[in-house]
């Protein structure tokens, strides 16, 4: 008997992610969960963040940077962020802030704020922190988030710890100008900033803690790796799950995807055969701390709510 994510039913989770390698299923999979959880009554935002984004081909409807509805299936809604929107949105969110901290000693132009916005990391931290705004909104019960190829979301979750050294090393920093600066305040007439420096940079490392604590709260969050049964995918997965060990990411449910069941002609028993041996290693390696869910290979691409609400039905067996 194979497992399923039917435990997730009764958990009142706000978040689930999915992660994986590109082109193993993983916006299908989100789909086919987000649809699930609508069909349950439960108002559900389908996000995706994959700078190739496929919600719209699955859906076959213009969906874009806002939350659109998706008519076929009640309480659904579904979002495709890119980087630029994010980038965007974090400007607004922190361009004030961090120009009045820059500007309370050194004279710069408000041009430098942009600047700062190209800064490594800033783009992924704020797609996290955005994320958990739209999670804590309580706009919608739960928000299953697509997440970009396997390289991007492990950069990801590495980020709040970046991030957070990153300041301190820029606390440190801003510190001693800062002091410097105060000390000069009588010569050079420094403009005196509304909230302190401090305080300002100590309210993002609060962010960035947050943000790791959420997405590490096994109520709030859930995060299922995707895969298939080839040397490539399980290696990646082996790559991802060591990663996430690393962070204390705890990850409950693996779904192995493109699984060929029936095999009638010596192309599709040759394939089984490889198949078959990747998904005993992926047994034989996680199979006592996790669920293993295998999705078969369908015949044509999962595309529109029938074929997405078959997944649903395997992903979801009892
Ligand atoms: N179980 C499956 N059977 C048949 N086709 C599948 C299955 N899962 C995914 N696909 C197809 O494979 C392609 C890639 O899937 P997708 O979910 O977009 O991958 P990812 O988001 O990981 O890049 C899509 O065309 C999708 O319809
Ligand atoms: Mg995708």
């Amino acid at each position: 008997m194979t497992d399923s994510l039917a435990d997730l039913e009764s958990k009142n989770k706000q978040l689930v992610m999915i992660g994986g390698k590109g082109g193993v299923g993983k916006t299908t999979c989100a789909t086919a969960i987000a649809v699930y959880f609508a069909r349950l009554g439960r108002k559900t935002l389908v996000l995706s963040s994959d700078p190739t984004p496929s919600l719209s081909d699955i859906f076959e409807l213009e969906i874009g940077d806002r939350q659109t509805p998706i008519m076929a299936v009640e309480g659904l809604y579904g979002i495709e962020i890119s980087s630029d929107v994010v980038l965007n949105m974090w400007r607004e969110r922190f361009g004030p802030e961090i120009y009045e901290v820059i500007s309370s000693f050194a004279n710069v132009d408000y041009d430098f704020v942009d600047y700062i916005g190209t800064a490594p990391g800033i783009e992924e931290e704020y797609m996290l922190s955005y994320i958990m705004g739209l999670v804590e909104s309580k706009e919608f019960d739960l928000v299953v988030w697509d997440t970009a190829p396997a390289g991007h979301t492990l950069r990801l979750l590495h980020l709040p710890q970046i991030f957070l050294k990153h300041l301190e090393a820029a606390t440190k920093f801003y510190m001693n100008i800062y002091s410097y600066f105060e000390k000069l305040r009588e010569t050079v007439k420094l403009q005196k900033g509304k909230r302190t420096l401090l305080e300002i940079i100590s309210s993002w490392e609060t962010l960035a803690l947050k943000i790791v604590d959420f997405i590490r709260d096994q109520e709030k969050s859930e995060f299922i790796v995707v895969t298939i049964p080839e040397a490539l995918g399980v290696k990646q997965t082996e790559r991802i799950i060591s990663d996430f060990d690393q962070y204390e990411l705890i990850v409950n449910h693996m779904i192995i995807n493109n699984v060929v069941k029936e095999a009638d002609c010596p192309f599709h028993r040759a394939r089984k055969a490889m198949q078959t041996e990747y998904i005993k290693i992926l047994e034989d390696r996680y199979g006592d701390r996790m669920r293993l869910i295998q999705v078969p290979l369908a015949p044509l691409e999962i595309k529109g709510v029938e074929r997405i609400e078959q997944i649903s039905g395997v992903l979801f067996s009892k």
